[in-house]
């Protein structure tokens, strides 16, 4: 495989909370396995995060928790940069568009594309009215309004977007519109926008969409062209807000207004970019090494609402910066993504009710750094990947973690692992024997060895993460099933070559299960690289097949996984 750039970035979570095991499931974690495999086989990967700061979402928390809202935004992005770490999940960077490392970088950046964009000839400035809440004295962008929405009806629809239907929303069509502010009913009242025409950019996103229809995910491509389908429309992309980059014209027009948060948020990703390499030694241009250069593959990891802004806006603003008609390909512009990944969301299912949707109001989350207080970050990488949402929704329950956690990390994997390791300490002088009697069985196991590599690789090339780590869990539940077809413990007190052949082909199948399971469990695959004593480099893709040679000496045994039991009811 040739070596190739990457750039790979996790959707930016909204400083104004904690993360909960929806939004990892939802896009950091299969992120994070995209990432550590792109490693393994060699490739240069930048991955990029950090939070968005800008916009409603921090100023309504920041009035709720009392605090102001540069405060709020440094607090929680401490806190998810924590919960992250805690996961395993390490971003080359975790920036964020209001923190101070960045946010002159981000305004730069920022500004630079609303200037580049303007000077296209691709906004159009209008006064329209907005709704306004009188009480409060504001207007009432995005999730300062709710109602109800006005493609699907449902109760759960904001002024920017649909909950239920991932629909943006235009606020002056909301059915019966409430201020989140003052609970008030709003009136509509004239104020000046700039709104990008994103009709006249929609044939050449058609065409580049259409190019990636065999390649992403169905659920993706076939929202991203639906929303072609039906036209785009011209979208506002500025708000009468203080708390973001304003706007960048010499216009008494732009006073007192900022950039919509969806307009600067994806630009964090480029911010983040510019502002790690530039930590790094590198000067202020560097990032245009992956943003710029048809030779790197940006690759967005996104929760199912994030959609629209991915496939088409974030698409649409990189096309409206180019000077020239051409889609992609050009030195010097922007790349459009390679691919954007989206996962449905994770609801969750407590014993005897019903399946319902993860809610911090509700009290139905369950917090990363609650989880980590308790357990290992593993079987719950282990349990969000086997049950990822990557084309349905589907449920975490809390039941289930702790059955797969026992039933199947530790039952096969983890036991594969340790009746290998404590029968060759045992009675083998902890040493990886001889293995001279090769048969049927034998080959099998290793032809297993052999094809898994590159089967689990095809999957993670295409963002199939919960099938590549069944595959995973086949080469260990295979092990296990060798293991008791060629009985071990017997063949030890009447024949020691059988014996040490048995043993040998079980080593070599953890050998090849450590570089395996690496970007599913890596803290569990670094505790077998030691128990393997394997070289640092266990983790290349290509070293699973390196085979333990006779006499290698083994570390010492530990136990993989604990059986987890459900507190006691109470
Ligand atoms: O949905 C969200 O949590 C948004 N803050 C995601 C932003 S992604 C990006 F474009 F920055
Ligand atoms: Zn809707």
């Amino acid at each position: 495989m040739s070596k190739k750039r990457y750039l790979v970035t996790g959707a930016l979570p909204y400083s104004n909370g904690r993360l909960h095991v929806g939004h990892i499931a939802g896009a950091y974690l299969p992120a994070d396995i995209y990432v550590r495999f792109l490693r393994a086989c060699g490739h240069d990967v930048l991955f990029i995060c950090g939070s968005d700061d800008n916009g409603v979402a921090a100023l309504k928390t920041a009035r709720e928790e009392n605090l102001p809202v540069e405060e709020l935004t440094a607090k929680y992005n401490e806190s998810q940069r924590r919960a992250f770490e805690g996961l395993g999940i390490h971003f080359d960077v975790y920036g964020g568009t209001h923190q101070p490392r960045y946010t002159s970088t981000h305004e730069q950046l920022s500004q630079d594309f609303f200037r580049k964009i303007h000077d296209q000839g691709l906004f159009v400035k209008k006064r329209t009215s907005q709704l306004y809440d009188e009480q409060a004295g504001q207007f009432l962008p995005d999730r300062f309004v709710k109602g109800h929405c006005h493609h699907c009806g449902s109760a759960n629809a904001y002024g920017d977007q649909c909950e239920s239907c991932g629909q943006a929303i235009d606020p002056l069509l909301l059915v019966n519109p409430i201020s989140t502010l003052t609970g008030t009913r709003p009136q509509p009242r004239d104020t000046v926008h700039w709104y990008m025409q994103l009709g006249r950019l929609q044939g050449r996103l058609q065409q580049w969409l259409e190019s990636k229809r065999n390649n992403w995910r169905t659920g993706v491509i076939n929202f991203a062209l639906g929303q072609i389908e039906v036209g785009l429309p011209e979208r506002a992309m500025t708000r009468d807000l203080h708390w973001g980059v304003s706007v960048p014209l010499d216009d008494p027009d732009a006073a007192g207004k900022v950039l919509y948060v969806w307009f600067d948020a994806p630009i964090g990703y480029v911010s983040f970019t510019a502002q790690l390499l530039q930590d790094r030694g590198g000067s202020p241009v560097d990032y245009a090494h992956y943003w710029k250069d048809p030779d790197c593959r940006i690759v967005h990891f996104i929760g199912e609402d994030n959609t629209i802004f991915h496939a088409i806006t974030w698409p649409a603003m990189l096309l409206a910066t180019h000077d020239s008609d051409s889609i992609q390909g050009l030195k010097g512009e922007y790349q459009l993504p390679h691919e954007v990944v989206a996962n449905n969301f994770l609801n969750i299912k407590f014993s005897g009710k019903e399946e319902e949707k993860i809610s911090k109001s509700r009290g139905t989350a369950i917090w990363i750094e609650d989880y980590l207080q308790q357990f290992d970050p593993d079987p719950l990488r282990y349990y969000l990947t086997a049950i990822a949402p990557e084309s349905a929704r589907t449920a975490y329950d809390p039941d289930d973690f702790y059955h797969r956690n026992n039933s199947e990390l530790l039952a096969t994997l983890g036991n594969f692992y340790n009746r290998t390791l404590t029968f060759a300490a045992r009675y083998l002088d902890n040493k990886v024997p001889e293995a001279s009697q090769q048969q049927a069985l034998e080959d099998q196991q290793l032809n297993h060895c052999r094809s898994a590599p590159q089967q689990i690789a095809a999957e993670l090339e295409r963002c199939r993460f919960k099938s590549a780590l069944a595959l995973v869990m086949e080469l260990a539940r295979s092990g296990n099933v060798y293991f008791d077809a060629r009985q071990p413990w017997k063949s030890r007190k009447d024949n020691l070559v059988d014996c040490a052949t048995t043993i040998n082909i079980c080593l070599q199948t953890c050998r090849t299960l450590t570089t395996l399971m690496t970007p599913f469990l890596p803290f569990s695959a670094e505790k077998c690289a030691q128990m393997l004593q394997l070289p640092a480099d266990y983790s290349r893709w290509s070293s699973a097949n390196d085979w333990l040679p006779p006499g290698h000496l083994l570390g010492v045994a530990e136990i993989l996984y604990r059986k987890l039991e459900p507190p006691a009811e109470t």
